[in-house]
């Protein structure tokens, strides 16, 4: 079973931040996984929701603020006193912790709500800066940014996200050109899991935090788990 750092470790550190991706990175684990959204000028940060509010002393929205003006606020203390000093992180920093790593890096494009116009295109130009688009999966609920994706990157791995129990996502993923398939953990558990399992495409199960179920996971054949507490997990499947 692979592991996934979600939202670097978010278990352990303020979750988003480059010290949670540098604990990630010094792992022996497959892969990381973060969330991007765009700011007014433009830039890719590194964030989970579309507001600040939640793991920030600022408020408001991404898409109304500036990289300058975001940079002010602190994005470490919310989790801990001891975690002071972060700030957000670009996707370009974010790339830069990895660009030597053997690390898989999921990147997950939060236009859900907002559009985020040409966030597609500034991704796609980072990666082959980097010379990461073999070493990436790049996923969001936002299905139709996904087929876009498709179509301007074909070389790039893509995945949709979902909540639901659906009838045959594999063949869904087909027409939206998607390569895998980003389950949330109950859905797997039913036919659906096994019939995508099956499919021959990868199926990746988010957030699985409990050794127990990373068993279940495995005997249905899950390719991946995405979990907040990787450390935990790798030590867990290493001494079974
Ligand atoms: O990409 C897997 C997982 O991160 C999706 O859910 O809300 O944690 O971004 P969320
Ligand atoms: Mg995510």
């Amino acid at each position: 079973m692979k592991i996934y750092a979600h939202r670097g470790s978010a278990g352990t550190h303020p979750e988003n931040t480059i010290s949670a991706f540098k604990a990630a990175a010094a792992l022996p684990i497959f892969g990381v996984e973060f969330d991007v959204h765009m700011t007014k000028d433009g830039e890719l940060v590194v964030i989970h929701d579309e507001k600040i509010d939640r793991t920030s002393n600022g408020q408001g929205f991404i898409k109304d603020m500036t990289l300058s003006q975001l940079e002010a606020y602190d994005f470490g203390a919310w989790y801990s006193q001891k975690c002071r000093g972060e700030k957000i992180p670009t996707l370009r920093e974010v790339l830069y912790v990895f660009k030597d790593t053997h690390h898989h890096i999921n990147i997950e494009l939060k236009s859900d709500i907002f559009p985020y116009e040409g966030m597609e295109d500034k991704v796609i130009e980072m990666l082959q800066d980097y010379r990461l688009t073999n070493r990436v999966v790049v996923s969001s609920f936002n299905h139709e940014v996904i087929q876009s994706f498709k179509r301007k990157a074909p070389n790039i791995e893509t995945a949709i996200l979902f909540m639901e129990v659906m009838i045959a996502p594999h063949k869904y993923a087909d027409l939206v050109g998607a390569d895998a398939l980003h389950a949330f953990f109950p859905t797997v558990i039913r036919k659906m899991g096994h019939d995508a399992v099956a499919s021959g495409k990868k199926v990746r199960v988010f957030t699985v935090n409990e050794e127990a179920y990373v068993d279940m996971l495995e005997e249905i054949g899950i390719d991946a788990i995405f979990t907040d507490y990787p450390k935990k997990i790798y030590e867990y499947l290493n001494k079974r």
